[in-house]
């Protein structure tokens, strides 16, 4: 039996959340659509946010509220804030993302707040949606560089992930919000998560910005992870963090799996026709460096 990696796809998220054309909520659930087609399980589909601070996250209650039901399916939102888990819950999310912070700079610049006070509102969202039975992922941003207070100190990270398996939290994800690591990073940081946590809560979630995406997955599926965050056609960046890219392409991160000989469930044919989509909707969505060549592969 090949062993199975799971592919979240940020895509509708990530990867919408700064594109100049604002898609229709019935367009984000026509791209969702297109991944679930592909045999995606895991999707971010959108998140509770300031409209003001993020216009084209506007709508993801009509998003929650029209998505397709399928088995076994896993849909998050992304929230920074009790509102936004307020508001998640009210539009009938079954699982939340709550961002935390490796550094003070960017949870000042992405949602006004303190690292330290993210820190007790999820611990506060994680009492709540116990009672609720709502799942909670705690994804550390800039886990390895911030754009405006440097590298990362990788015990800060390590303290957060403790603390916050520890509280409860069903997921933490190590992001690196704007491909900035290295794979010698990733494989320190995540070989000492995996023999503390083993890998059944531990997701990572890199940025392609350095080309390093593919390479930091790969460092991160050898230290035992087996879930990774991507996006559709290398779609995305994060507007309070200049600079940063898409996240590394789901097609790319599925056909490095597949040849590796691992399960990720996901029909690459479809994934392709989910990527060209996503490339028609948004007008920008590069692809991943694997689209061209399994397009040709896959018209023999
Ligand atoms: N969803 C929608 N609206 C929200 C909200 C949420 N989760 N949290 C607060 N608001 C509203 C408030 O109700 C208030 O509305 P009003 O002006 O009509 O009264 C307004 O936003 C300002 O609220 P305040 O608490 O003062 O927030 P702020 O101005 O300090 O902004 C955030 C804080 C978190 C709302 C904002 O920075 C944000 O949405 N950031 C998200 C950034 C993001 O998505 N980054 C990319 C993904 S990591
Ligand atoms: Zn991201």
């Amino acid at each position: 039996m090949p062993e199975t990696v799971i592919i979240n796809d940020v895509g509708p998220r990530d990867g919408l959340q700064n594109q100049p054309r604002l898609l229709t909520p019935a367009q984000r659930l026509e791209l969702i659509e297109a991944l679930i087609a592909a045999g995606l399980k895991h999707i971010e589909v959108g998140s509770f946010v300031s409209s003001t601070a993020v216009p084209a996250m506007a709508g993801t209650a009509e998003v929650v509220t029209g998505l397709p039901a399928v088995a076994a399916a896993c849909y998050s939102v992304l929230i920074p804030n009790m509102k936004g888990y307020e508001l998640a819950k009210a539009a009938g999310a079954r699982s939340v993302t709550m961002v935390l912070y490796g550094s003070e700079g960017m949870a000042r610049k992405n949602v006004n707040m303190g690292k330290r006070r993210a820190e007790e509102v999820t611990a506060e969202i994680l009492q709540h949606a116990r009672q609720d039975g709502i799942r909670v992922s705690a994804a550390i941003a800039v886990a390895f560089e911030c754009p405006y207070d440097g590298p990362t100190d990788s015990a800060e990270v390590e303290r957060i992930t403790d603390a916050f398996l520890q509280l409860g939290a069903d997921e933490v994800v190590i992001a690196d919000t704007i491909g900035a690591a290295h794979p010698g990073q990733v494989r320190a940081l995540t070989t000492k998560l995996v023999s503390r946590h083993g890998s059944e809560r531990l997701s990572c979630h890199f940025h392609d910005t350095r080309a390093m995406g593919l390479a930091n997955v790969f460092a991160a599926l050898e230290s035992g992870i087996r879930k990774f965050d991507t996006s559709i056609g290398g779609l995305g960046g994060c507007p309070f963090a200049p600079g940063a890219s898409g996240n590394v392409a789901t097609e790319d991160v599925v056909m490095m799996l597949h040849q590796m000989g691992y399960d990720t469930g996901i029909e690459l044919r479809a994934l392709v026709a989910a990527a060209e989509l996503a490339k028609n909707l948004t007008g920008t969505a590069p692809g991943g460096r694997a689209k061209p060549w399994l397009q040709r592969f896959l018209q023999r």
